[in-house]
């Protein structure tokens, strides 16, 4: 009998508490999934016609995928509050206001994606609260470094779904298994390998790059040889750098000057996910999980993979 997402209470000290959350998470995946495999009959496809707080145009299944994970978080009854990318404010989930946890979510990443039948992903991090749990969970709850992670993943909706997650002890993949309807370990313990793979960067953007990165991208491929491969979507992208090897990178350039991956939702998680899979996670010259948040739609230049590229990037 193959481990299902049951065995996560056996990992780490904070496994058992974090095992019903991220079952949760399998749930509004599972769902999701089956969402986006049939928008295309439902005419879900294309603009909700309303923008989200960043600005950015927001599909009909950014909307959509938020709104089931909410649901699925807010069936745990182990969460009172959720930040989602595509909410303005936190969300209080009003029946469980004493529940110890909250949870940071981009619900839908790479939906530029979706037009393309591309792979599209959801990245998600757990925290415990600060404030009593007499009182309404607030934002400053979600104003953590990465260091207070308790939990983190993404799945990744590709040929199959794969739910990708850490409780602190190490990354572990499971493959949702469409006979027997459920999420089967099929990655355990997964390591990025120090060497090879491919740099991940959108390199159009080469000539507003700050930080001298067009030069420092320039001695990296001098000295490694490196291929590349940009999806566009960063779960795909992490999840092929930790598997293959190399460094997936967003710097800062001139038009968004302070990066453009958001850092509760992506950069966090993610970074959290690369350190428990033996890699290196900076934000120039800042450790991403060392970063103390001070707004919940902050923006953070990211570079994640193996230790030797993240330092020959940013040397
Ligand atoms: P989202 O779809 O959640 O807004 O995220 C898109 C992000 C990320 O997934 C990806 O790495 C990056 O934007 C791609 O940006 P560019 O199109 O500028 O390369
Ligand atoms: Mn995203
Ligand atoms: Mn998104």
């Amino acid at each position: 009998m193959p481990d299902t997402l049951n065995n996560i209470a056996k990992q780490g000290e904070n496994g058992a508490t974090m095992m019903p959350i991220i079952q949760g998470v399998g749930r509004a995946a599972i769902e999701i999934a089956a969402v986006l495999r049939g928008a295309v009959f439902r005419g879900a496809l294309g603009e909700a016609g309303g923008e989200n707080v960043q600005g950015e145009q927001q599909q009909m299944l950014d909307v959509l995928s938020d709104e089931i994970f909410l649901e699925e978080m807010r069936s745990t009854g182990f969460i009172c509050a959720v930040g989602s990318e595509e909410q303005e404010e936190l969300l209080v989930i009003e029946e469980y206001t004493h529940a110890d946890y909250l949870v940071l979510v981009d619900p839908l990443d790479g939906s530029s994606n979706l037009d393309v039948d591309g792979p599209v992903g959801t990245i998600f991090s757990v925290v415990k609260r600060k404030s009593a749990n007499s009182e309404r969970p607030h934002v400053s709850d979600t104003l953590q470094s990465g260091r207070h992670v308790v939990a983190a993943g993404y799945v990744l909706y590709g040929p199959s779904t794969m739910l990708v997650c850490s409780v602190g002890s190490g990354v572990n993949g499971y493959t949702f298994n469409p006979a027997v309807a459920r999420f089967e370990m099929s990655h355990a313990d997964m390591r990025i390998p120090a060497t090879g793979g491919y740099y991940s960067v959108n390199e159009s953007n080469k000539d507003k790059w700050q930080d001298n990165m067009g030069d420092n991208l320039r001695r990296l491929k001098a000295e490694t040889g490196l291929g590349m491969r940009y999806v566009g979507a960063m779960v795909a992208d992490m999840h092929r750098t930790i598997l293959k090897g190399g460094v997936f990178f967003y710097p800062a350039d001139n038009k968004n000057t302070t990066g453009k991956l958001r850092l509760l939702y992506e950069a966090i998680p993610m970074g959290f996910i690369m350190e428990q899979a033996g890699g290196k996670s900076m934000s120039k010259d800042i450790a991403v999980l060392d970063i103390v948040p001070e707004a919940l739609h902050q923006r953070v230049p990211v570079y994640l993979g193996s230790e030797a590229n993240v330092d020959s990037l940013l040397g």
